[in-house]
């Protein structure tokens, strides 16, 4: 069985082909960070015209990679939501069409779901890296990314319970906007990530851990940041390093406790962590060494916005599913 997963959710155009195994034959991601970035954020408009312009050569170069071809896939998994409802449309109309012509089957994937499937994949055949995947629930998973940050129970793979989410900003806006008013760059995660790296110092700075419930919230300590950093005009270097490890590292301690406490109220026998927060340097060792239960984070690239987490999703599924699987068709966003 080989699966074509497909996303253009957001501002990532990435077609990803898995086999059985959930092994990765290949993950072509076309970023529009250089299209966005002048505007300091995702252009709705300038991301679905992007991925009009992208998509072909993204599916060809993602056949070419696997050495595989159209009449090899088995299946189709397209995202189609939560996003931008531009950016979808291109996806899903790309799938139809691709469906229709080759009559393959076509499974709509939700996009949230399928981040916390990125850690069901086994292996990347090009680099032959080997991945630790979870075995035992339930589980306690923690999606963060640009749009979200959620506290999801899994009891087992197709069984997600929410159980905590931001009452406010997402943890990936909250790194875009610390970032913005540094004027890094965009996206301004992996830029915080990198300035964080060359400080060992921080200012005293408050957490907003929302005390006796699994939510989160980010805006306090948004607003918390900006009387900081205006303090600290004009910026130098090593301020702006210091800034951004200070506000890394509160957003990771709020992330990391929440999640460890909730892991351990549910009784999980291991924590998830995926979306592009994932990503963090910071995050990926801290709730690593902090916790007590073992942890499992896709790597980098598998964290952010891909097609492989939906080929994985679908390939997962249809393991248990399988009958389900015959007739497939894009079915209506699923929510938890
Ligand atoms: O999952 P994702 O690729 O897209 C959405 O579904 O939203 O997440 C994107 C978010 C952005 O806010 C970006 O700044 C953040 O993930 N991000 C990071 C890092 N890499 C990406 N945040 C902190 N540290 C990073 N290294
Ligand atoms: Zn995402």
């Amino acid at each position: 069985m080989i699966v074509l997963g497909i996303e253009t959710s957001c501002d990532e155009t990435s077609l990803s082909i898995i086999n059985e195994d959930n092994s990765l034959l290949s993950n072509v991601i076309v970023s529009q960070h250089s299209t966005h970035a002048p505007h300091g954020g995702i252009i709705p408009e300038l991301a679905s015209r992007q991925h009009i312009l992208n998509i072909e050569e993204a599916f060809d170069n993602c056949l070419l990679e696997s050495r595989t071809n159209i009449n090899d896939i088995s299946v189709i998994g397209v995202t189609n939501g939560p996003g931008l409802i531009g950016s979808l449309i291109v996806g899903v109309n790309f799938a139809k069409g691709l469906s229709i012509s080759a009559n393959k089957p076509l499974v709509g994937v939700n996009h949230l779901k399928a981040h916390v499937f990125a850690s069901w994949i086994k292996k990347d055949i090009q680099t032959k890296k080997t991945f630790e995947t979870p075995k035992e629930f339930p589980l306690m998973c923690v999606i963060v990314s640009g749009g979200h940050t959620d506290l999801v129970k899994l009891d087992s793979e197709f069984n997600f319970e929410l159980i905590g989410r931001t009452r406010d900003d997402a943890a990936g806006e909250a790194f875009d906007k610390a970032a913005r008013l540094l004027n890094l760059g965009f996206p301004g995660g992996p830029e915080v990530d990198k300035y964080s790296s060359l400080s060992n110092d921080r200012f005293d700075f408050p957490r907003a851990l929302l005390k006796g419930s699994h939510d989160f919230s980010f805006s306090g300590m948004k607003t918390a940041f900006l009387n900081l950093s205006n303090k600290h005009q004009p910026f130098d270097e090593d301020k702006i390093s210091k800034l951004c490890n200070t506000f890394q590292e509160a957003i990771v301690d709020v992330i990391t406790t929440k999640t460890i406490k909730a892991a351990d109220e549910y009784k999980c026998k291991g924590i998830v962590v995926t979306g592009g927060v994932a990503a963090n340097s910071h995050l990926r060792e801290q709730i690593r060494l902090k916790s007590p239960f073992p942890v499992f984070i896709p790597e980098k690239k598998l964290c952010t916005d891909n097609g492989a987490m939906i080929a994985s999703f679908v390939v997962e599924n249809y393991k248990k599913n399988s009958e389900k699987f015959n007739n497939i068709e894009v079915k209506s966003v699923l929510n938890y």
